[in-house]
């Protein structure tokens, strides 16, 4: 393997005597081939040039999750991340520390407050009257995904969501949330799901898909997310502007097959919350983008009524290809 120098840009960050955190970038040359991970240039900068670096890691096989960082343009193992894959031009990467989470020094963080969310969600099965104690064979299969996360923390650490609402419960907790929810062996169900269908649950996700893209064992959160909402849509949890919203969604696209953005935002979110939107409807009007009031009907409807009563009548798990496990 052919061995050359890179520039690792590093945030290193300090708490202050005030507990403020001072940060800066420091630059360090190191030397490793196209394949050399990041977490063992980490290590030869704190083991040759700076003992005072400070980072997690553990396992070096990409399980234990404690390596999670940006690096680059977004989370990463360390462990599992070649610099070749990520410098620029120059040979240079930018390293910083998780975002959405309080940082202790340089790039280690306080992890408190992730696992706060997961325990949120009371990640155990639970005694109930819906548990089913005959599992099926392709049970697993709706879960296979979410099982695989390693509680790193890089979706959260990516979800734009988590960045603006301190009370969000966050990707991965409402990814552990879904495995629950789909194991036919627990017993409260739908008590999990008129949960998730309150403020702060399944429905702030904004569905930016950074979870999707940045998670390092492919689970997929967000796709959780959906079929978490479907279910509580299905065990009637539609009081909310997200249900409402998805529902507007729904009939418009059934019924013409065209979304009516006139009335989009009453539908979701009621007469007295268009009201207070007014400011924005009328910047929308002086750029002239106020939406038709008369719907019309999409060509091709029928095709489009055809496919959602077919999805409707086989649903099908998008990733196994498996009937879904129902929430008794
Ligand atoms: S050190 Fe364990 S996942 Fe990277």
């Amino acid at each position: 393997m052919e061995s050359r120098k890179y520039t690792l840009r590093i945030q290193r960050n300090q708490k202050q005597d005030d507990g403020s955190i001072a940060s800066e970038w420091q630059e360090f040359t190191v030397e490793g081939g196209e394949t050399t991970t990041i977490l063992t240039l980490l290590e030869s900068v704190k083991g040759y040039q700076d003992g005072s670096l400070t980072f997690r890691q553990s396992c070096r096989s990409a399980i234990c999750g404690s390596c999670a960082m940006r690096i680059g343009d977004r989370t990463r193992l360390a462990c599992k991340t070649h610099i070749g894959s990520v410098v620029d031009e120059n040979g240079l990467v930018s390293i910083s520390p998780q975002r959405n989470q309080p940082v202790l020094k340089d790039l280690a963080i306080d992890i408190d407050p992730f696992f706060k969310k997961i325990k949120e969600i009371k990640p155990y099965l639970l005694d109930g009257p819906e548990s089913d104690t005959q599992v099926g064979a392709s049970a697993y299969d709706q879960v296979n995904n979410v099982t695989q996360c390693i509680m790193c923390g890089s979706c959260y650490s990516d979800c734009t969501m988590s960045e603006v609402s301190e009370n969000y419960l966050g990707p991965a907790a409402l990814a552990k949330a879904f495995r629950f929810v789909s194991d036919p062996r627990e017993g409260k169900k739908t008590e999990r799901l008129k949960s998730l269908s309150e403020d702060h649950g399944m429905w702030s996700c904004v569905r930016c898909v950074q979870c999707v893209a940045t998670c390092p064992k492919d689970v997929k959160p967000m796709e959780a997310i959906v079929k978490l909402r479907t279910r509580g849509i299905e065990k009637g949890f539609i009081d909310g502007v997200g249900q409402r919203h998805a529902m507007a969604f729904h009939n418009d696209i059934t019924n013409t097959g065209d979304l009516n953005e006139f009335t989009l935002l009453s539908r979701s979110v009621g007469i007295f919350g268009s009201i207070a939107e007014l400011g924005v409807a009328f910047h929308l009007m002086k750029k002239g983008k106020i939406p038709s009031p008369f719907p019309h009907k999409a060509e091709g409807i029928q095709e489009v009524r055809a496919m959602y009563k077919d999805l409707e009548e086989n649903p099908l798990d998008v990733e196994t290809k498996a009937a879904e496990v129902e929430p008794e």
